[in-house]
């Protein structure tokens, strides 16, 4: 059950560490605001939540989750509307994606008032760390670890949540290269691909290296059974335009439902473009690339936002998509999204929360 927290206990900075947000020079994730939301669970049930001074913590080496993972988080963005006021974009579905990670990795549900009232009350008191140019905005990050201080395999019986924040500017600078793995896999089916586990993002980091050092910026996987049909990028949800439609895989417990994803989705329908969530084979992408009906590709998510393909290659196959400036598609949604997350346009679908 859902119990509204007013009035969080809060430990404010003495000294605001303000004057180190660069305007002129945002990068991803490396900045850190203020404060910091924590909340404890223990005896089967969470404490109050406090909102601390962002600060090192202090923690046993034989705390279970470094040992055996049990550990999920979400990303959720804020940006400030024309007259200053800050927004949060859909942090309720980042909540109950964040409860079916949860269920997945053998951990407890938060309240929705601790997720989203919880980081309302975190931004409206570091609001000045939202930065305000286009493409900027304040990156919120909360997660949940087993805490148990414990070195046997058993699920954990204690937790944390936080939530941190960071001002963060284009997660991918540019047009992204894509490598079609059809060697490693991502996720199969009974598995915890659907969720945000940080051992998704860790299993990720081998093949990753190994293209990164062949030039691409990420993966598009493939279906641990045939590699046959494309999944998602791991960092983002993906999206095809071929023949005028945007066709993107169907999540399943392979491919994680993204809130980004499912907002392109909604207004590209409302556009009135013919959107297809169904089994995309990386055949019919190459096949309509030689036929010239493959016009657009490009990733969504919240750290990613609306970012274009430039490459992708798939075998003997590197396809080369023409100049994103002629993209239609693409360059609308990023204006689109970008004009209801700063508050430029009403928001008509319920999805931006004042702090
Ligand atoms: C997000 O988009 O929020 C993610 O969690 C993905 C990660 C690349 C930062």
């Amino acid at each position: 059950m859902s119990v509204a927290i007013t009035g969080i206990k809060t430990n404010k900075v003495s000294q605001s560490r303000i004057q180190q947000l660069d305007h002129n020079n945002i990068q991803f994730g490396k900045l850190y605001s203020d404060h910091m939301l924590v909340a404890h669970y223990e005896n089967g049930k969470w404490a109050a939540p406090e909102i601390v001074p962002f600060a090192n913590m202090n923690l046993s080496p034989a705390t279970t989750f470094f040992h055996y993972g049990q550990a999920i988080f979400e990303g959720v963005k804020a940006y400030k509307d024309p007259n200053g006021n800050p927004l949060i974009f859909r942090p309720q579905d980042n909540w109950k994606r964040m409860n079916r990670s949860a269920v997945r990795m053998a951990m407890p549900e938060v309240s929705e008032a601790l997720f989203v009232e919880g980081m309302k009350e975190l931004i409206a008191l570091d609001k000045d760390w939202i930065p305000t140019a286009d493409g900027t905005s304040l990156y919120i990050r909360p997660f949940m670890m087993a805490t148990d201080e414990f070195i046997g395999v058993k699920p954990a019986e204690k937790f944390t949540f936080m939530i941190i924040t960071s001002p963060a500017g284009p997660y991918y600078a540019k047009p992204v290269k894509i490598f079609v793995q059809d060697d490693y896999v991502r996720a199969f089916p009974g598995g915890i691909g659907f969720t945000k586990a940080a051992g998704n993002y860790g299993a990720s980091m081998y093949p990753t290296m190994k293209i990164k050092e062949m030039g691409y910026d990420q993966i598009l996987w493939t279906d641990g059974f045939e590699h046959k049909y494309v999944q998602e990028i791991g960092t983002m949800n993906v999206f095809f335009v071929i023949d005028g439609k945007a066709i993107t895989p169907n999540t399943s417990d392979t491919i994680l439902a993204g809130v980004s994803r499912d907002s392109v989705i909604i207004l590209l329908r409302e556009k009135g473009i013919t959107v297809e969530e169904r089994p995309l084979s990386i055949d019919e992408i190459v096949a309509a690339w030689k036929n010239g009906k493959l016009t657009e590709a490009f990733g969504t998510g919240t750290a990613a936002s609306v970012a274009p393909i430039a490459e992708l290659t798939y075998k003997e196959n590197h396809i080369i998509l023409p100049p994103v400036e002629e993209w239609k598609l693409t360059n609308w949604l990023k204006q689109e999204l970008g004009d209801i997350r700063y508050g430029r346009k009403p928001d008509t679908h319920g999805w931006i929360n004042k702090a």
